[in-house]
């Protein structure tokens, strides 16, 4: 069995932070949202992993390697253009083989892994098996209709009017009957090689689909509510650990990870939390449910259920709430007379002001 890692995409739905980023990238917890998928693929007994890149393709393989800190033994397999997921499975060919394999979303997130659904797989070998999820807005989604068996009936990708709320998950198990498949199909109105079309036409041609509901926490972390959602479920299961230096004028309170080299003066921090290494939080209240990642600088400021990026300062705020904040970023007060905003923001950024 082998992997199949689509990190492609251009993460329009996460600008601006995927100006200069790659979505998978995007930390959860102060760390690559697409490590634990990688760390869920090692877990479940896999090694050999195609990783499929676009654009990014420098700053995933910066960051992965050659896959050994996970334990897998990572192939890189460029993609000229997003084409879709059904075009990623394509030029795979080479790498997959005749082997079956587990295609893995790079943006997605799953709590729990992937070891059962993987070790269910090996046993009963249907020609794919999907992974289901309900969801409120099924039309920004593949949708699966299902009959009062369960059995899988029809498929179809991002739908007007959606038969289900059953949305399909980022993990798909395949024998390689999908090769077929993946040739027949055409491109949809967006222009890509569905991977639901591909499916739908197994299903068509009477091949064994199946389905599994899960309830496990997931989102594909496109958009800033669902990172903060999923930041803040990983949080609820961070190990505390203080390795930075925190001052006795600090409390720490609950869940919290403190890095080494972090440094924490005159500040409450309230789990769950976590502090990058090399960042020093001074006269401030952090958490909870914040992430502050590597080397920021946060002084005279609160922040609350929000996630920071690297090299990012923010200073003399008095309450941050619900924010993503970039690599770098400087978040300071204006002169107070005259009370202006003054601004710099790049592309596609937001901001929302409370005055
Ligand atoms: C893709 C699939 C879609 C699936 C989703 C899960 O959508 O096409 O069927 O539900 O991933 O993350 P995309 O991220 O390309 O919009």
């Amino acid at each position: 069995m082998k992997a199949l890692v689509l990190c492609g995409g251009a993460g329009s739905r996460l600008r601006p932070i995927t100006h200069t980023s790659a979505k998978q990238l995007v930390p959860v917890a102060n760390k690559p949202v697409l490590f634990y998928g990688l760390e869920s693929i090692a877990a479940a007994g896999v090694t050999e992993t195609g990783i499929v890149v676009g654009d990014t393709a420098q700053e995933i393989r910066r960051a992965v390697g050659d896959g050994s800190a996970f334990g897998l033994e990572v192939t890189y397999l460029p993609q000229d253009a997003p084409l879709g997921l059904a075009h990623a499975v394509l030029i795979a060919r080479d790498f997959l083989g005749d082997d079956d394999f587990v295609m893995y979303l790079g943006d997605n997130f799953i709590v729990g892994g992937i070891s059962g659904l993987v070790d269910d797989f090996r046993t009963e070998r249907p020609d794919a098996r999907i992974l289901l999820t309900h969801v409120p807005e099924p039309t920004a989604f593949g949708v699966a209709e299902l009959d009062d068996t369960g059995r899988v009936v029809s498929l179809e990708e991002k739908p007007q009017v959606p038969r289900s709320d059953l949305a399909l998950v980022g993990v798909y198990l395949f024998t390689p009957a999908v090769h077929e498949a993946v040739r027949s199909i055409q491109p949809s109105r967006r222009g890509e090689l569905e991977i639901t079309d591909a499916i739908q036409w197994l299903l068509d041609q009477g091949r064994d689909v199946r389905a599994t509901t899960i309830s496990g926490y997931w989102k594909d972390t496109g958009n800033v509510t669902d990172m903060l959602e999923v930041n803040r479920t990983v949080l609820e299961t961070l190990e505390p650990r203080v390795e930075g230096d925190v001052d006795a004028s600090s409390e720490i309170i609950g869940r919290v990870r403190i890095e080494a080299g972090a440094k924490v003066f005159r500040s409450r921090v309230v789990g769950p939390a976590v502090i990058g290494a090399g960042t020093v939080i001074a006269d401030s209240c952090i958490g909870p449910f914040s992430s502050i990642a590597e080397d920021c600088r946060i002084e005279g400021s609160e922040i609350e259920y929000s996630i920071v990026l690297r090299r990012a300062t923010v200073a003399g705020v008095s309450r941050i709430e619900e924010s993503l904040i970039g690599h770098s970023v400087e978040v300071t007060p204006a002169p107070s007379t005259p009370a202006v905003h003054r601004l710099v923001l790049g592309d596609h950024s937001r901001v929302q002001i409370a005055s």
